[in-house]
């Protein structure tokens, strides 16, 4: 299988919910930094963990991936292949921590896994519903594409928009950060009186942006480059003052937009056209302004098995 990583082209926060969870209006984007992972029976769950990063992502039971496992063995009440033990193997490409959902693209890729090793014939949108319980981010690592996330994320809406490609760079930060962290400190920031930073919302409620969709709708990269927003955004910087040298690098070097993505720290670049990517990516590189570049192009599918090679 291979999962997509995914950018939040807008993330709007509200206020903490009784559950701690913040409700949310997102609009996510999968984008082709993908992960590997193969799905294998065994005598008992085990997951195997190589690549970027690989040493700080957790091997036990902690593991998003085995977290699905578990998940869809309790919603597939049935095929007794389920009752066997499964060995996740993952090659990660997608860093760990980054704001790019790289562990929730694991749990995906195991769900869809595990659904077609056993049989259990689980729909996608009952896939969606397990993968709920397992991550915010995890349903839309199986949807891929550009969807609206509302509730926690959880609840997806496709985004009704023409097949553009868009060309992005990511600059990889060295570092970082904790999602719950950067949320408490969003709550902090807001608390203080301080929405005063660029992109933060009053904080309730989140609603979609129209300027976006309407970008999304026609296609213009150069739209969507001034229509991008996070809320995060001022509490990432808060936490990553470093970041703000990296998004002020990318725009003076003519990208069409740019944002931290998710909860950070990498940071996200629109560029007009592969070229003008490539450029950026040369240029972000030689600036010394983050631990490493990637171009990718969005939207790309969900978690999905990878074509045998013809
Ligand atoms: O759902 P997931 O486990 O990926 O979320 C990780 C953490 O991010 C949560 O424990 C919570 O602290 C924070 N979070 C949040 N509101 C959301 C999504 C995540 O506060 N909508």
């Amino acid at each position: 299988m291979r999962a997509p990583a995914k950018l939040n082209l807008q993330l709007a926060v509200g206020p903490p919910r009784a559950d701690g969870y913040h409700g949310l209006v997102t609009v996510f984007h999968a984008v082709s930094l993908f992960d590997e992972v193969t799905a294998e029976p065994a005598r008992r769950d085990a997951v195997t963990v190589s690549g970027e990063g690989a040493d700080r992502v957790p091997a036990g039971r902690d593991n998003l991936a085995l977290r699905a496992v578990a998940a869809l063995r309790r919603a597939t009440a049935g095929p007794a292949s389920a009752a066997a033990g499964v060995h996740i193997t993952i090659v990660k490409r997608i860093p760990v921590a980054a704001g790019l959902a790289g562990g929730s693209a694991d749990a995906a890729a195991a769900l869809v896994a595990c659904n077609e090793l056993w049989g259990g014939g689980l729909s996608q949108s009952r896939l969606v519903e397990v993968a709920a319980r397992v991550g915010s981010d995890v349903g839309f690592a199986l949807l891929g594409g550009t969807a609206v996330g509302r509730g926690r994320g959880e609840r997806l809406t496709p985004a009704l928009a023409p097949a553009t490609q868009y060309h992005w760079v990511l600059a990889f930060a060295d570092g970082q950060l904790s999602t719950p962290e950067v949320y408490a400190a969003l709550d902090q920031l807001r608390a203080a009186g301080r929405p005063a930073g660029a992109g933060t919302r009053p904080p309730a409620p989140p609603a979609l942006d129209a300027a976006l969709m309407s970008a999304l709708r026609s296609g213009d990269a150069r739209m969507v480059g001034r229509a991008l927003s996070n809320d995060l955004q001022p509490a990432a910087l808060s936490l990553f003052p470093a970041l703000r040298k990296t998004l002020a690098a990318g725009l003076e070097l003519g990208a069409l937009g740019a944002l931290v993505s998710g909860s950070g720290p990498t940071c996200v670049f629109l560029a007009a056209s592969p070229d003008r990517a490539l450029d950026l990516a040369v240029s972000l590189s030689g600036a010394g302004v983050c631990r490493s570049v990637a171009r990718v192009a969005g939207p790309v599918p969900g978690a999905a098995v990878i074509p045998p090679p013809k």
